[in-house]
């Protein structure tokens, strides 16, 4: 059987179709230029789309189950990295991910508190009454806790202190944004009136800390070029981990793979990088987002850890077929299911990339791709 890129434009989808179970329909939309009109409905001033390809990661075994992987990216050879280190990983039983529930963190600012510790209390004390107020304005997610947080404000503008009340949501297989939003600014009067504050911000926070994903997996040292190339790989993980300026290119590997996965399935990426990179300066210093270790048995493990904020309903996969697709293609059931999939992607990727960096450098990969691709 040919492989998928030795395959032609038809074979893939034919391919496709019938791996996922897509009607003549689905197939024959996947990738189409989104229509002008759901453009002109999504943004304003609307004068057209702006294309970037869309292909399939192959061999992406995540939790025993195989599946394909859409990538939308303009960058040559990250499409063939992700899947080549997919296939090394797959020797090994592929990745192993866990991802926690969707909670996310929305946030009412309060100002001008005369007594915080008083208001505090208060707000705590009202908890149930307010957790109502949110829970109220949704029938599909569900506000779960809430806190409250004293902040000192850092800034040039001696702006004093004031408080957070943050509301933990558990948004389901939404990204929940909307969700959190609406109910940040139902609860906002009614928190206005205990604290006797000021109400400026009532917005999610894109730091989606109690939405983390976690993914592992093992690849063989002979399939990575040897004992040596494995020792390389750690001394570029030993400069990503200790290096600002290494980490900032390590972890833009990594971004090449999850913000693929979020383009062609219609996330925020936006928001996913924003938190990422928060994520990877958590202890005060911006690291890597990966972590890389030799096993007993000489192979190299690798692991990744950040949260992800992902939705498989609502959003933009609602309004774009392709989008809609791309998730049908990769069989997700959750949200979770998602993020483990782009977090997946996001340590292959970085193998890939660390792989070629400490081996024959990214250039002698990316040119081949580059000839093939224009012709040179
Ligand atoms: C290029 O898009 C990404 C890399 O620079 C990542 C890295 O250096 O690890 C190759």
């Amino acid at each position: 059987m040919k492989k998928f890129y030795e395959m032609g434009r038809d074979e893939r989808l034919d391919f496709i179709k019938s791996a996922a179970g897509l009607s003549g329909d689905e197939a024959a939309s996947f990738g189409a230029p989104l229509a002008f009109e759901s453009a002109d409905r999504m943004v304003e001033n609307a004068v057209g789309i702006m294309s970037v390809p869309l292909g399939i990661a192959t061999n992406f075994v995540i939790n025993g189950v195989e599946r394909l992987v859409p990538m939308a990216i303009e960058e040559p050879s990250v499409i063939a990295a992700a899947s080549k280190a997919a296939k090394i990983a797959k020797a090994r039983g592929g990745f192993t991910a866990k991802a926690d529930r969707s909670l996310m963190i929305g946030q009412v600012q309060v100002v001008s508190v005369k007594n915080i510790a008083g208001a505090k209390r208060k707000v705590l004390a009202k908890k149930k009454e307010i957790l109502a107020i949110a829970n109220a304005k949704s029938k599909s997610v569900a506000a779960v806790g809430l806190g409250v947080r004293e902040v000192r404000d850092a800034s040039r503008n001696r702006m004093g202190r004031m408080l957070v009340v943050e509301l933990t949501i558990d948004a389901k297989d939404a990204m929940g944004a909307n969700a959190v939003n609406t109910m940040c600014e139902a609860i906002a009067p009614k928190v206005a009136e205990i604290t006797g504050g000021e109400v400026v911000l009532k917005i999610l926070s894109n730091y989606a800390t109690k939405r983390m994903v976690r993914c592992k997996a093992v690849f063989d040292k002979g399939e990575l070029g040897g004992s040596e190339i494995v020792k390389r790989i750690l001394y570029a993980y030993a400069l990503a981990h200790s290096d600002v300026y290494r980490a900032v290119t390590h972890n833009k590997g990594v971004m090449n793979g999850i913000d693929a996965v979020a383009l062609a399935t219609g996330q925020d990426f936006r928001a996913i990088e924003a938190g990422a990179h928060a994520y990877a300066a958590r202890d005060g210093t911006y690291r890597s987002l990966t972590r890389w270790w030799r096993t007993k048995e000489g192979d190299l493990a690798g692991e990744i850890e950040l949260p992800l904020a992902v939705g498989i309903v609502g959003g933009v996969a609602n309004v774009n077929p392709t989008a809609k697709v791309a998730l049908k293609i990769m069989s997700v059931k959750s949200a979770q299911e998602l993020a483990m999939a782009m977090a997946a992607a996001g340590l292959a990727q970085n193998l890939a990339a660390i792989r070629a960096l400490s081996a024959e450098g990214i250039q002698a990969g990316h040119m081949r791709l580059h000839a093939r691709k224009f012709g040179k």
